[in-house]
């Protein structure tokens, strides 16, 4: 055995380069708080192998791709569990990734000399997140589909490129099958390669910058001295990284490792919910719980406002988090001695948290609460047709005045429809009920034809101040006289 191993050692010299790195001094300081890093490049390494058994057999095309999720989940042995564990394991490694900033943050670790290793830093979590994203496609369900619209109608509205920069990543003009061997590549290649790449660059700036000592309120940081200072004192105070430091990453990979296992045991993987098809209105799909914020904004979002913060705010973000480490690289590292740093701290944390609340109440299509079960007026219906108050019926039942007013009762997303018949011919009603358009959902699906036939007659009655004008040519039925009507009772439609 020791013979083998003398004959590598010999060719590659490992003692020389890992040796050093193992047994260089950290600062005795350096406790629990500094495992996160470590914790997020296990779950990293977790993600390649549990993505490469994932690759087997998933099939990267639009066809297949649902079928091949399907089959892991209910076929394969075990298919279930691998899904599973890679879905958490994202989840797991962008909130540890996220508490590893944080920590980083407000310990000081990104000032001189630490500050390309914040910088890579920050490039690794945007990776991260993009990884996040191309995953949540892969999936290529209801979410993925709607997912990726979101994504691409924000990419959409950069500057100049925007246009070509969708058709780019989309392969085409629509979301189809280039646009998911395009996520694909990106998820399997193009990002993990970035990923394993900075994450040396990171490594080697940990080791040659030093492990951040824990600071200390009052002691402040000199680009002249500090330098000197630091590697004084690990000399004198430090601790070997291998077994100390080393043996309490380990522990909390195996806590984190745990946790990843029950998590994925207990709650499962994460869908595929549903085929995407453009044709259904009626989802709610969401995406995973790291863009739940910026969901919750745009849905929540004044229109006026959504161009600047989708673009403005993401670059803002991005510039100042690599901005930051020369915005402030010397100085008080200590967070009881910035108060605005921990401010922001909080102030993040309680916007995110309030927007992920939010998101997972933001309605996507419009929840049609009973309020719209308001009668219709009962001048809209006295001497109608049967035909038209069946139509009238249809109009109560599928709530359309959750966003159509009559009688200046109702929702405004939609124009008031008490004179819809003098701006619009029965075939455009049809058209817009059945086609919906313009932020109305199309109908066509959820009306028989004979409904379809009886909620356009009834809009047609409807003139605006006339109301109990003639109705339209379009009812099929002979005209009633105002005698034979019987007489009609709003609430019981409601109660129907
Ligand atoms: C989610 C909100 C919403 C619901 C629910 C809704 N609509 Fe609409 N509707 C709209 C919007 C928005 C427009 C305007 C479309 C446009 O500007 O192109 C519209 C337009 C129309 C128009 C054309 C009006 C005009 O003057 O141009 C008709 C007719 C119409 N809707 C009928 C219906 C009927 C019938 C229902 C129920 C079956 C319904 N709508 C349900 C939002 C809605």
């Amino acid at each position: 055995m020791a013979r083998i191993i003398d004959w590598f050692e010999e060719r590659l010299g490992l003692k020389d380069t890992l040796g050093p790195s193992m047994s260089h001094a950290v600062p005795s300081s350096a406790k629990w708080w500094y495992v996160f890093g470590s914790m997020t490049l296990m779950l990293f390494m977790l993600q390649i192998m549990t993505g490469i058994c994932l690759a087997l057999v998933y099939v990267p095309s639009a066809d297949e791709a649902y079928a091949s999720l399907e089959y892991l989940n209910y076929d394969q042995t075990m298919g279930w569990f691998l899904r599973a564990l890679h879905v958490w394991g994202s989840h797991l490694m962008i909130a540890m990734m996220s508490i590893h900033m944080i920590q980083v943050f407000l310990f000081g670790a990104f000032k001189y000399p630490r500050e390309l290793t914040w910088i890579v830093g920050v490039l690794l979590f945007v990776c991260t997140l993009g990884m996040g994203f191309t995953g949540q496609v892969l999936r290529w369900d209801q979410d993925a589909y709607w997912g990726m619209g979101v994504g691409m109608a924000m990419a959409g509205r950069v500057p100049f490129i925007g246009p070509g920069l969708v058709q780019f990543v989309l392969g085409g003009p629509i979301i189809g099958g280039e646009s998911l061997s395009r996520f694909f590549a990106l998820h399997v290649f193009v990002l993990p390669g970035s990923l394993i790449a900075l994450i040396g660059v990171h490594l080697l700036l940990v080791i040659k910058c030093g492990i951040n000592e824990t600071p200390t309120p009052g002691v402040l940081v000199d680009k002249k001295t500090y330098r000197e200072t630091y590697e004084r004192e690990v000399h004198k105070r430090g601790m070997p990284f291998f077994p100390n430091a080393a043996g309490r990453d380990m522990i909390a990979c195996g806590l984190v490792l745990g946790l990843l296992f029950t998590c994925a045991m207990l709650f499962g993987p994460a869908g595929p919910n549903g085929k995407p098809d453009p044709m259904l209105i009626h989802t709610a799909p969401r995406p995973d719980f790291w863009f739940q914020s910026i969901f919750a904004v745009l849905a929540l979002l004044p229109p006026y406002m959504e161009t600047f913060l989708i673009i403005g705010f993401p670059v803002l973000a991005a510039g100042v988090l690599i901005m930051l480490p020369f915005l402030s690289g010397d100085g008080e590292k200590h967070w009881r001695r910035r108060p605005i740093s921990v401010l922001f701290v909080v102030f993040l944390m309680v916007c995110l948290g309030g927007l992920t609340y939010l998101a997972y109440k933001a309605p996507w299509s419009p929840v049609m609460q009973a309020w719209s079960g308001i009668p219709t007026p009962v001048q809209y219906v006295q001497g109608r047709s049967p035909l038209e108050l069946q139509g009238a019926m249809v109009v109560q039942n599928k709530q359309c005045r959750n966003c159509h007013a009559l009688d200046g009762r109702g929702g405004h997303r939609g124009p008031a429809l008490d004179d819809v018949a003098t701006r619009l011919n029965a075939d455009q009603i049809i058209r817009q009920v059945i086609q919906g358009g313009g932020n109305m959902p199309a109908y066509g699906k959820h009306l028989t034809p004979s409904e379809t036939t009886a909620v356009t007659a009834f809009l047609m009655t409807l003139h605006g101040q006339n109301m109990h004008e003639e109705a339209s040519g379009f009812s099929m039925t002979p005209r009633p006289t105002q005698q034979d009507v019987p007489p009609f009772f709003p609430e019981r439609i409601d109660a129907y």
